[in-house]
């Protein structure tokens, strides 16, 4: 018998504003944070800051990164009245839980994330500390809300991993049942977008090559160039996904096209079976365009007042704070630290 797990109280989740916006953060990520607004739990989103500064971040660039992250949670649905809508460096709890955690964490378990492993490359030695600590403030993000639930793209499942580790370590060294056990939330055909030019690898923001990525700010033109050069193969569509197996390049499209038009790949290679990608790729482009069309527009025009960004950044700041501050000091409590004040 599986025991039914109990109802989500809590949605975080949380993006980094080291680059701009892709099309896989938005099928991956922002567009589910936007529809689970409403459907019970309360939602709680993060620009992850103090998680982007972990490699160098120019200054300027970083504000700047930072309000257009927060510009593409709203254009992309992310409500500030509905959600909590913050960037992470001005909660100082995140911090500060996180520095609990890195008491409680192993160096050993940090060395073997694969993110750190991809990021450090040959250099491990000279990545800064913060890098290889970065799970341990992703466990505080999400630990500090008592947060039950987390969507996020396929490539943060390890990261969770890791912060279940995380909670249940600590409840057991302090023989409590404090931190909630973690539920990833990655779910649907866009939980791994890959690159335009090479399917076996995801699409990122720090991929050198910008032909490998829709960015969120990519006008039409350049919305179509992108998906009209797309690597695919000379082999017609096939009527089921069985058919993409070794197809790489192939399924990625279907999935991107059945992602942003909510429908199933299968629903999808009906319509398209036995047809080419010069016929796949304009139908795909278009549906894209009309799809990031107004989420671009909407971003632009959020940026246009950089003011009223920062005062929603604030706004949700401060309602994030008066969650997540209690759940720290009932957390310095447990490990016996004295707060007298
Ligand atoms: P990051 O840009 O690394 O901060 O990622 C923010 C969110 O977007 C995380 O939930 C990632 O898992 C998700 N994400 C990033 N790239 C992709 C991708 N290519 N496909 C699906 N999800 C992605
Ligand atoms: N590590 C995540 C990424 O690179 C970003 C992140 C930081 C995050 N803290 C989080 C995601 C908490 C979910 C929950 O995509």
């Amino acid at each position: 018998m599986t025991e039914a797990r109990p109802p989500i109280r809590r949605i975080f989740s949380g993006i980094q504003p080291s680059g701009g916006l892709t099309l896989g953060n938005y099928l991956g990520a922002l567009k589910r944070f936007a529809e689970f607004q409403g459907t019970g739990p309360e939602t709680i989103y993060c620009i992850v800051d103090l998680h982007a500064i972990t490699v160098w971040q120019e200054p300027a660039v970083l504000t700047r990164q930072t309000r257009e992250a927060a510009a593409a949670f709203m254009a992309s649905g992310v409500d500030p009245a509905r959600s909590i809508l913050f960037n992470q460096s001005q909660v100082p709890a995140h911090a500060e839980m996180a520095w609990l955690f890195n008491t409680v964490a192993r160096v050993g378990w940090m060395y073997r994330m694969t993110q750190f492993k991809d990021k450090a490359g040959r250099n491990s030695e000279n990545v800064s500390l913060g890098l290889l600590a970065y799970p341990s403030l992703m466990a505080a993000d999400i630990l500090v809300y008592h947060a039950d639930a987390v969507p996020v793209g396929e490539d943060q499942k390890q990261h969770l991993e890791l912060t279940r580790d995380i909670a249940a370590k600590f409840n057991h060294d302090y023989s409590v049942d404090f931190f909630p056990e973690v539920q990833p939330l990655i779910e649907g055909v866009a939980t791994r977008v890959m690159s335009l030019r090479d399917g076996s690898r995801k699409m990122s923001k720090s991929d050198p090559s910008d032909a490998s990525r829709i960015n969120l700010t990519d006008d039409a033109d350049a919305i179509a160039q992108k998906i009209r050069k797309a690597r695919t193969d000379a082999e017609p569509l096939p009527g089921s996904m069985e058919g993409l197996k070794d197809r790489p390049e192939a399924k990625n499209l279907v999935n991107i096209y059945a992602a942003l038009s909510d429908e199933t790949p299968a629903a999808l290679l009906a319509r398209f079976e036995g047809q080419g990608f010069g016929a796949f790729k304009p139908a795909l482009a278009e549906v894209a365009v009309e799809v990031l069309g107004p989420i671009t527009k909407r971003m632009q025009d959020y940026m246009a007042d950089p003011a009223e960004i920062d005062r929603i950044l604030g706004q949700g700041a401060e309602r994030a704070d008066a969650i997540a501050r209690p759940i720290l000091h009932q957390t310095m409590d447990i490990m016996g630290l004295i707060r007298s004040r």
